[in-house]
């Protein structure tokens, strides 16, 4: 992972190397009638390109498949505590834009999206006190969840260098409303198989438990990659390039 001020220098000297869009990526009209979807078009057209994140010609943004999440750590009191480790989470750039806000004046974007299906694998540690029993153990867990909904607020700024309008992301917060979600640790009560199915039944009836813990992790680390991805492209362009009048 390039760390925030590697992936600044990058942004920096890939916008003094190439001065031109890469020929993926498609611009709007600042005044197009119909901005939103020629928007929404444009992310359908470089949507392919996403998981890996080559944009052809050298451009390149941070890969979106898999997605690595790492430590996330949940409750810690006696009752509930979990820490999830090497997370690889697939399928985030599937995503359908349901609604698209947009003010190019003002580098505003508010979007609805729908993610029809998140994979994901990863390591565990868990203790759970529920229901008169123990439920604890340490291992790979895999699961996955159906038709979640993200709301995504996209805000920037644009500012002049050297006489020339650049544009910036500068901030994107998401809330995140999970549908269904399903999930199986492996080697719960040391691999015990019959202990195991009935621990993996209680955590994934009891959903309440962590779900609203996880999502607030689950948000902020997405919108931090997506903020690189969505800056990534910003970095190759004008202001006046990217929204032609
Ligand atoms: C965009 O935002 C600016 C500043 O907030 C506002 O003045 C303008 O009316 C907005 N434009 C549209 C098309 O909503
Ligand atoms: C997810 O949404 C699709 C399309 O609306 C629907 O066909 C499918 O049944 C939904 N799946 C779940 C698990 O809700």
């Amino acid at each position: 992972m390039l760390s925030k001020v590697d992936t600044f220098i990058f942004i920096l000297s890939i916008r003094m190397c190439f001065s031109k869009l890469p020929s993926t990526i498609t611009t709007c009209h600042r005044n197009d009638p119909d901005l939103e979807n020629c928007i929404i078009k444009a992310v359908e057209t470089v949507r392919p390109l996403l998981p890996h994140g080559d944009f052809g010609d050298g451009y390149r943004s941070p890969p979106l498949e898999p997605l690595n999440l790492d430590n996330i750590e949940l409750g810690g009191g006696q009752q509930f505590h979990a820490i999830f480790s090497d997370m690889q989470v697939r399928g985030g750039s599937n995503f359908i834009i349901n609604k698209l806000k947009a003010n190019t004046s003002s580098m505003a974007f508010d979007l609805l999206l729908t993610l029809p299906r998140i994979d994901f694998i990863g390591s565990y540690l868990m203790k759970l006190n529920i229901l008169l029993l123990n439920v604890h153990g340490q291992g790979k867990v895999r699961g996955f969840c159906e038709n979640a909904t993200a709301l995504v607020k996209l805000r920037g700024i644009r500012y002049f260098e050297d006489n020339v309008e650049l544009a910036k992301f500068t901030k994107m917060t998401m809330r995140i409303n999970i549908n269904t979600f399903k999930m199986h640790l492996d080697n719960l009560f040391n691999g015990d198989p019959i202990l195991s199915e009935v621990g993996n039944m209680i955590i994934n009836d009891n959903q309440d438990l962590y779900l609203k813990e996880i999502i607030p992790g689950l948000q902020k680390a997405l919108s931090q990659q997506f903020l690189e991805t969505a800056n990534m492209m910003l970095a190759y362009t004008t202001y006046d390039e990217m929204f032609p009048l």
